[in-house]
């Protein structure tokens, strides 16, 4: 299936070059997504020399692949967060994230960033009465966090039985401000370089090394802006990877106005649709389904099923785009934005759930401060150091359970095939030979695509995902590309290269 997001569609590319040779900077960043381009903008401009090192394009992974809706509440809810803690931390999180919608606002004004940057409202409904007290829920924690939310009583582009809106939020093209953003902060000071993969990541007597194949950045701090660390971490214990998908539509009619809709289906589905206009171009957006990396049994499906959810609702010609784009949710509902351990001079910023435009600006700000050895108010809510057992644990067991499940399809015999000839053209599948799980492709001419299936990670077995015909990961959802390069996650290398000759399987470390 061709799978591509609107944003790539309707974004230019950039244009910066590799690393080649070694460099001595002030802070390395690792990732050139939102995190990254924001804290490089933060850096740069408090006079720091920066290096941002991107394994692909800028804005290519995630921040290319989101829905583009800045809002200052959570995808988890307001009330969830109240419940697990108290409204006081839900108004310091509304508050933190208040900062990070700021953040790109005035980046948009001050550089003069073209990218369809709009502001809208937020509404959440429910369509059956079943889900009402779930929306009159939100209301109260929303109004007790100090949020301007109202009742909604006006026509919606949905038909609801209890409604709330939420004023003052916005929406954008996220991969076009964020290509436009590292254009307009790129200089000798704020180096961007693309294609441009860490390999190794070194911390020694207070210095860091960031190996990369054409050349070393040494630096004196290192920030993995990467939407979830590289290489081993405990805080991948701590994230549940998820995958989610969106649809961009043609309608017949005229679009419904400007706004982001959270709406809780009868079926206790929850979608999120908005609408994006761009020039002539006028599109219809649903988000939803998501699941598990690696562990959906049928990946087209959830995009059928966002295609029946937009045709129930709107007089659909055309689905345009199809895509797929990926999160990771905190075990305790807040993100790890900080030193990975006290004393380091590594940072990262991860577990954002599906609020990563806004996390990921806000990270930006508070991992700037932390570097420059600044005050910021936020450092401690999102401490990745904070000992939150109690309010992790029922989460961490639950996502711990499940990656300890996963290894067990590492068993003789736990495969999708035992022969290439069951992979038919287009398809993927696991084959156990010779005792050995590989990851086999039959390209549409024939061919056969082979590489270890033993995620590179910490040795999962990978599973296909017939949507976007990648090899996903179930533990910690790394995902590679039908050659075995790393798209995304912890994984750093890709997937092992292997020789068959008669029954006998090598596999080749690749990079
Ligand atoms: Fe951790 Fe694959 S992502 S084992």
């Amino acid at each position: 299936m061709f799978t591509k997001s609107l944003w790539n569609a309707y974004s230019g590319t950039t244009d910066f070059p590799s690393l080649q040779g070694d460099i001595t900077v002030d802070t390395a960043i690792i990732g050139g997504g939102v995190t990254g381009i924001s804290a490089a903008c933060r850096l740069a401009g408090n006079g720091r020399k920066v290096a941002v090192l991107e394994a692909l394009k800028v804005g290519g992974g995630t921040t290319g692949h989101s829905t583009g809706n800045l809002y200052v509440t959570v995808d988890h809810t307001l009330s969830a967060l109240c419940s697990k803690y108290d409204p006081e931390t839900a108004k310091r999180v509304v508050a933190a994230r208040t900062h990070g919608l700021r953040v790109i606002e005035e980046n948009v004004a001050r550089y003069g960033l073209d990218c369809d940057f709009t502001p809208c409202d937020w509404y959440l409904y429910s369509d059956h009465v079943k889900s009402d007290g779930r929306v009159g829920n939100e209301l109260q924690f929303a109004r007790e966090a100090g949020l301007d939310v109202a009742e909604e009583t006006g026509q919606l582009p949905f038909a609801y039985s209890r409604a709330m809106r939420l004023a003052g939020q916005a929406q954008f093209n996220p991969l076009r401000y964020v290509q436009a953003l590292a254009n307009a902060i790129q200089s000798d000071k704020c180096r961007i370089h693309e294609f441009t993969k860490a390999e190794a990541i070194e911390e020694k007597n207070g210095a860091c090394i960031v190996q990369t194949r054409d050349g070393r950045v040494r630096a004196e701090h290192v920030l993995h802006a990467t939407h979830t660390p590289k290489g081993i971490m405990l805080v991948q214990t701590l994230l549940g990877p998820y995958r989610e998908y969106g649809i961009a539509c043609r309608l017949k009619s005229e679009l419904p106005r400007q706004g982001i809709f959270w709406g809780y289906t009868e079926s206790g589905e929850k979608y999120s649709t908005r609408s994006f206009i761009r020039g002539r171009e006028r599109f219809l957006i649903v988000v939803g389904q998501p699941h598990k990396v690696g562990q959906a049994q049928n990946n087209k499906q959830c995009l059928a099923n966002l295609e029946k959810f937009a045709g129930r609702h709107f007089p659909v010609t055309e689905v345009v785009y199809r895509w797929g784009g990926q999160h990771y949710r905190p075990a305790d509902m807040l993100p790890y934005i900080g030193r990975t351990d006290r004393g380091s001079n590594v940072f990262i910023a991860t577990g954002y759930s599906t609020d990563g435009l806004v996390y990921g600006s806000l990270a930006g700000s508070i991992l700037a401060d932390l570097v420059a050895e600044r005050t910021n108010p936020w450092t401690e809510l999102f401490d990745p150091s904070r000992n939150q057992p109690l309010k992790a644990a029922k989460n961490f067991i639950k996502e711990n359970v499940n990656v300890a499940g996963q290894y067990l399809k590492d068993l003789p015999g736990v495969a999708d095939a035992a022969d290439f000839s069951s992979v038919k053209a287009g398809e993927g599948k696991v084959v156990e030979v010779d005792r050995q799980k590989l990851a086999v492709y039959r390209t549409r001419s024939g061919q056969l695509m082979i590489r270890s299936a033993v995620c590179t990670h910490l040795s999962c077995i990978v599973n296909w995902n017939d949507a976007e015909e990648t090899w996903d990961c179930p533990c910690h959802g790394s995902r590679f590309k039908l050659d075995g390069t790393v798209l995304e996650g912890p994984a750093i290398h890709a997937l092992h290269k292997v020789e068959i000759r008669g029954d006998d399987v090598k596999t080749k470390h690749t990079q």
